[in-house]
């Protein structure tokens, strides 16, 4: 079975004060609620990650980050390595998210770079694919998700493989109040486990978690995370309201 995986993104959002008021928040609505081979994850601001990785120690909740860099360590003035990101306690690193790959130029290579830093860094990686509203509309979006996969994907092995998570997020979704309806989440799911049973076999394609992300909110969860082949979820807008983000998990469980 698939590990059951809400994430929170909360993107370049909050200053460090509101960070802490919300984490603090949603972890004390969560602090009694059993949860069972599932997990919860905040991928905060690169500043935020030494300070709110301590505070939720012992917890059961995991601090990830929104990006690192696609080299191990140099002169790359500005850049985070997946190194120092696991030496401040982050788990978690999301790689290959939609807003990267239109505003920064992110190609399939360079996200293929990125997963490898991060797996040797220890860390895990949320892999995130999906197609704009252009290539739906042109009928694409089969080809053009098997290419995102294909493309960052195809070198790593059984092993590695282990360590990712995908998060199937279609663009046209992301940020619109326009969620991915429950049908178009299970196709694009379904497939992408067809994919990892053509790459790595049955076993990884069965434990491989594939999360939905775009507009997901505590209405529409339900109906997402009820699809057999979604396995969480991945949330931006509405993890920033701690009692609706808590919500989410809520439903989840
Ligand atoms: P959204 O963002 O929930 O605000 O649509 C999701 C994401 O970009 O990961």
């Amino acid at each position: 079975m698939p590990q059951k995986i809400v994430a929170a993104n909360w993107k370049m959002n909050l200053n460090f004060q509101e960070a802490n008021a919300l984490i603090s928040e949603v972890t004390n609505i969560l602090k009694d609620e059993k949860r069972n081979n599932s997990e919860v994850i905040f991928a905060v601001p690169f500043v935020y990650i030494h300070y709110l990785s301590n505070f939720l120690k012992n917890s059961s909740f995991a601090i990830g980050a929104q990006n690192c860099s696609e080299y191990e360590k140099g002169a790359y003035t500005g850049e985070i390595s997946a190194q120092m990101l696991a030496s401040v306690g982050a788990k978690w690193v999301i790689v290959g998210h939609s807003e990267r790959r239109l505003y920064y130029l992110e190609t399939h290579r360079m996200i293929a770079e990125k997963i490898q830093r991060a797996l040797q860094a220890g860390l895990k990686v949320i892999f995130c694919c999906g197609e704009s509203l252009e290539i739906r509309n042109k009928n694409e979006h089969i080809v053009y998700v098997q290419n995102q996969l294909e493309g960052s994907l195809s070198e790593l092995s059984a092993e590695q493989i282990r360590n990712l998570v995908i998060a199937y997020e279609p663009v046209w979704a992301i940020g619109t109040g326009r969620n991915a309806t429950a049908d178009q989440a299970q196709e694009m799911h379904a497939l992408i486990r067809i994919y990892l049973k053509k790459k790595f076999g049955d076993e990884i394609a069965q434990n491989t978690s594939i999360l939905y992300g775009g507009s997901v909110n505590a209405q529409n969860a339900q109906s997402l995370f009820a699809c057999p082949d979604v396995d969480g979820g991945l949330v931006g807008g509405a993890s920033l309201k701690a009692r609706e983000f808590a919500e989410i998990v809520k439903t989840y469980n």
